[in-house]
């Protein structure tokens, strides 16, 4: 680290780009059962912030695991490595004064107090998508719920890998009973939009 000269006091600063985009940086951090909603309801507060002017960057399975965690798998140490990632790079949109939402399954309590320390507690907000897993094998969306009962997908969360309920979630939405919108308008709640 020797040879790496630091810059950041000639950059501007988180401040200065919240003031030129009239916002706060914020990162909501949805997770849950794969199935459980969690990217139905992203997309939709995404819009719908958008709607209202609000800069918002969503990140989930489809635009992160195909790129910069394309050579990740979904062993445990796999799916470390992907969250961490995933929080470093949603913490340049945070400090861009970006509202930076993130859609991953994020299984254990250590992954995710992992990402909240890299983003930093005060500006993290956990958002558990607490569909039953019933319901979420029951929509099964991509088929993969029967493949792994059939023994086809090796740890696959909720069958044979873990996956840990949020204790203090800032917000729990079980999409089996609530409407879209109302998920939404939860969320606007919680940022208090
Ligand atoms: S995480 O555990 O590392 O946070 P992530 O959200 O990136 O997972 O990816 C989950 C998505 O990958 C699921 O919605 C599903 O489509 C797919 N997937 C493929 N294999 C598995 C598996 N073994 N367990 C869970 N999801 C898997």
């Amino acid at each position: 680290m020797s040879h790496i000269y630091p810059i950041f006091d000639k950059m501007l600063s988180r401040t200065d780009k919240e003031q030129l985009l009239g916002q706060r940086g914020v990162m909501l951090w949805f997770t849950g059962l794969s199935g459980s909603g969690k990217s139905t309801v992203a997309i939709a507060l995404e819009r719908e912030l958008h709607r209202r002017g609000r800069l918002c960057r969503l990140l989930d399975g489809d635009n992160i695991r195909a790129g910069i965690n394309a050579n990740l798998g979904f062993s445990a140490e796999d799916r470390r490595e992907n969250i961490r990632r995933i929080a470093e790079v949603a913490k340049l949109f945070v400090d861009t004064g970006i509202i930076t939402i993130a859609a991953f399954i994020s299984p254990t309590e250590e992954m995710r107090s992992m990402a909240a320390e890299i983003i930093g507690p005060e500006d993290f907000k956990e958002v558990y998508i607490s569909t039953p897993i019933e319901e979420c094998e029951r929509r099964d969306v991509k088929g993969l719920y029967a493949k792994a009962r059939r023994g086809e997908i090796p740890n696959f969360t909720g069958i044979s890998a873990p996956f840990e309920a949020p204790k203090h979630p800032a917000l729990s939405l079980d999409t089996s009973r609530l409407s879209l919108e109302e998920s939404v308008a939860q969320l606007l709640r919680l940022l208090q939009i």
